[in-house]
């Protein structure tokens, strides 16, 4: 009798613990070093571990999106990814991190399942506005040197200060249009496009809302593609010494057309969004392991 109480004292310990244990360090490439000044103009295999925020979301036969490593337990990634799929249960999906080459796994890997798809909810597939994503996984990752969290923008002033520098797109997608996905993990420099410059007549003609970023390259050539939907936008601050996410990937007009960049979902603009959403999803958690650690205790004071 004294036993099982004891046990269940601790087991209460631990969801409490559990549901108090917090991040710290985001945006860190611990095994490579801070981007140069060298150009690269085209894409090219990333080394290993050069964006271990970098996520695969897979269904049981192949690569369908990119994605970012939050914290241990978000994932950010595109609505559109999930919109047109919504017939397809939760389960049909999974997250892949620590990964480089798609077909070759190995021992660095972590999989995970999904336990909450949260689209936005004013994402609408016409205009691509708001299209982002949070995927709660089943269970938190554990980070190494090749799966890391990445940063996002507080707020849009916040982005301003950061005297962001070096630009990458990375993912697994085709390098042209109507391509294959690839199986190493590609890169590529890109510079960042203002709105401004985006809406022109001869760019994109007004269909980039302020909730959306782009970037490329004016002569085209570097851009991503399909298969590199809700992968990172990422770019690096001299401030802090690390990367940030400042999009995801949601669109563009084929792939690599000059004065057709790629458009992104501005991550600065949902930042409320992100730490809302999670909040909202932690704090039914809590209350559930609340109850559990209430019935817990309960249980071991009635055995006393
Ligand atoms: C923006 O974020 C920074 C850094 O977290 C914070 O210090 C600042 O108060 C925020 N500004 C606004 C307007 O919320």
């Amino acid at each position: 009798m004294m036993d099982l109480k004891i046990v269940l004292l601790f087991v209460s310990a631990l969801c409490l613990n559990a549901a108090a244990s917090t991040q710290h360090s985001c945006g860190k490439q611990t095994l490579v070093g801070p981007p140069g000044l060298s150009r690269i103009v085209g894409g090219r295999e990333a080394p290993e571990g050069a964006w271990p925020w970098q996520v695969s979301i897979q269904t049981v036969t192949r690569h369908h999106c990119g994605g970012t490593i939050l914290n241990s337990l978000w994932v950010l990634t595109a609505a559109h990814c999930f919109k047109k799929y919504l017939r397809l249960r939760k389960d049909h999906f999974q997250v892949v991190v620590g990964l480089n080459m798609l077909s070759t796994p190995g021992p660095h890997t972590q999989t995970r399942s999904i336990s909450k798809i949260i689209m936005h909810k004013d994402y609408s597939d016409i205009t691509s506005d708001s299209d982002v994503a949070l995927l709660l996984l089943s269970s938190p990752l554990k980070f190494t040197d090749l799966i890391q969290p990445g940063c996002t923008p507080h707020n849009e002033s916040h982005e301003a200060a950061l005297s962001l520098s070096n630009c990458f797109i990375s993912g697994w997608g085709s390098t042209h249009y109507k391509g294959d996905t690839m199986d190493s993990l590609q890169e590529a420099e890109v510079e960042l496009i203002d709105e401004i410059r985006c809406n022109q007549r001869t760019w994109y003609n007004g269909i980039i809302t302020e909730n959306m970023i782009c970037a490329g390259l004016q002569s085209g050539g570097v851009d991503t593609c399909q298969g590199d939907s809700g992968g990172p936008l990422q770019c690096y601050s001299e401030s802090e010494h690390s990367f940030y996410v400042v999009g995801v990937t949601s669109f563009g007009a084929e792939c690599g057309l000059p004065y057709r960049p790629g458009v992104y979902s501005k991550t600065s603009r949902f930042a409320e969004w992100l730490k809302a959403t999670q909040e909202g999803a932690r704090a039914t958690a809590h209350r559930l392991t609340r109850r559990l650690t209430t019935a817990l205790l309960f249980a071991a004071l009635t055995l006393l």
